[in-house]
């Protein structure tokens, strides 16, 4: 554990995230509005390392990197809103830096962590527009299968849509909820905040990529259903047909970001604005 004086605030300590620091993150995301529950964070604990901010006892701050191959997501990016502006955020942000090491950087900003995000040399790639509501049953234009088993092949999609290596947490997510198929695609609805989430959504084209969302809400008929979708995806209004709305979003930003094939698969939905 290290000790900071962050000067206007009283000395903190800045130390390695454990499971013992859930109950205190789990607040502090509450606090901010965040919907996650316990699990939600215990499933991004699964492939990240982090950093918890405490003072007298008490998590003040969090920030986790999650790591995925030559990857890293930067996430859970928070400070007790009574100490903020105090420079507890740019010290954590610097560690987690530290952990991705020499991958590739990506984070979703929220309006309050941008002009931290660009100090840092963070840069804006595109939005990403978070839809929810009570989803609506609509047929899918194309064939889809429902309860499949997660596959390597499915990885492999993930992996040619992302750059990212998620094989164990894809095998995860698809244990805690359901997994959709169709001929150009697969994704995987789960289990998160207030209902479900869908994502990822990883397909070959948009035809697929609707298929999918409308079977996933059709699977789940009046229950609330959130989808966090990369804008320039271009099905934001599609989505809005099947029941949700505009709920918010963020900035994706990357640093350091390195070269990749064009591959022709598109990541339509993310797994969450956490975990890319
Ligand atoms: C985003 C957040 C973590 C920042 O934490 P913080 O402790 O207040 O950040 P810091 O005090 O270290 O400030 C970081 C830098 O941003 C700058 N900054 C903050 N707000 C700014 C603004 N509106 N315009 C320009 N610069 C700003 C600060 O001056 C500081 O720069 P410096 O290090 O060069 O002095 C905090 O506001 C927070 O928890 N917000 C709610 C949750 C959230 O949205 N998290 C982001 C998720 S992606």
């Amino acid at each position: 554990m290290t000790r900071h004086d962050t000067g206007a605030t009283a000395a903190i300590e800045i130390t390695s995230f454990t499971e013992d620091h859930l109950p205190g993150a789990l607040a502090l995301s509450q606090a901010a509005g965040w919907p996650h529950r316990r699990e939600d964070w215990a499933l991004g604990l699964t492939v990240s390392q982090g950093v918890a901010a405490i003072e007298n006892g008490r998590v003040v701050g969090t920030a986790l990197c999650s790591l995925h191959g030559r990857v890293a997501t930067l996430n859970m990016i928070i400070v007790d809103q009574s100490m903020r502006g105090q420079g507890v955020g740019r010290l954590l942000m610097e560690k987690i830096i530290a952990l991705a090491g020499d991958r590739e950087m990506r984070l979703v900003g929220t309006e309050q962590g941008l002009p931290l995000y660009r100090k840092l040399g963070f840069a804006p790639t595109g939005r990403i527009v978070q839809l929810q509501g009570l989803a609506r049953a609509t047929p899918s234009e194309q064939p889809i299968c429902v309860g499949a088993e997660a596959t390597e092949a499915m990885a492999a999609m993930d992996h040619a849509a992302s750059g990212m290596e998620r094989a164990a947490l894809l095998a995860r997510i698809a244990e805690m909820g359901v997994t959709l198929t169709t001929e150009g695609g697969f994704a995987m609805l789960r289990p998160f905040g207030r209902g479900h989430v869908l994502g990822p959504v990883i397909a070959r084209d948009k035809a697929a990529a609707r298929a999918l969302i409308a079977g996933a809400a059709t699977h789940l008929t009046g229950q609330f259903l959130r989808i966090d979708l990369p804008e320039e995806q271009g099905l934001a209004p599609f989505v809005e047909t099947l029941g949700l709305s505009r709920a918010g979003g963020g900035t994706a930003m990357v640093h350091s970001p390195r070269p990749r094939p064009e591959t022709g698969w598109q990541t339509h939905a993310l797994i969450s604005q956490a975990l890319g």
